[in-house]
């Protein structure tokens, strides 16, 4: 069982779509690892995943901060989302900065935007997304369960 599927998305909307899915099973503790090149859609996937847990505050890339917290509405499954983009982070040794453990234990959950770089997220419970730009409005996303704890529904969802 590869616990995996590819979902190709033809607009930013279907792209969001996909993050709406896999927002429906967020949980406390849980990152979202989104692997793939420049303008592959990654901070588009964010916004629908904040916009789907009530999250209210502009959803922009961290760049002079590591990390941006967003609160999410009444009745999410969780409270606090972190969202963390690792593209200018220089090294491994600078991943402490970005002080994800804490919050995580705590409840919140995590949407990473090169996740993948320096083995970051190893370890985590995690859903992995890595996009593939196919052309200009194009993208296939493979979303990955290997090392999440959801189970096989969410890509069931993710098919339908
Ligand atoms: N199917 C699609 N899914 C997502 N974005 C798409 C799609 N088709 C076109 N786009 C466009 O691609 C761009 C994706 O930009 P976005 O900032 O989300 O990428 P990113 O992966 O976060 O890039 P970076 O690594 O620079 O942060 C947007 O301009 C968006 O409108
Ligand atoms: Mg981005």
């Amino acid at each position: 069982m590869t616990r995996r599927t590819t979902v190709t998305t033809t607009s930013p909307e279907a792209t969001g779509e996909v993050a709406s899915t896999l927002a429906r099973y967020a949980l406390p503790g849980h990152v979202v690892v989104l692997a793939g090149g420049l303008g592959a859609g990654k901070t588009t996937f964010v916004r629908a995943y904040a916009h789907a847990l009530g999250v209210v505050d502009p959803v922009t890339s961290p760049s002079y901060t590591l990390v941006h917290h967003y609160r999410c509405g009444a009745g999410a499954p969780i409270e606090l989302l972190l969202h963390a983009d690792l593209w200018r982070l220089a090294s491994a040794s600078e991943l402490g900065d970005l002080a994800l453990d804490e919050p995580l234990a705590d409840g919140a959950a995590a949407v990473i935007e090169w996740g993948d770089r320096f083995d970051a997220t190893r370890g985590s419970d995690r859903v992995v997304v890595s996009f593939e730009v196919v052309d200009d409005t194009t993208r296939r996303l493979e979303v990955s369960l290997e090392d999440s704890s959801l189970t096989d529904a969410v890509l069931e969802a993710l098919a339908t």
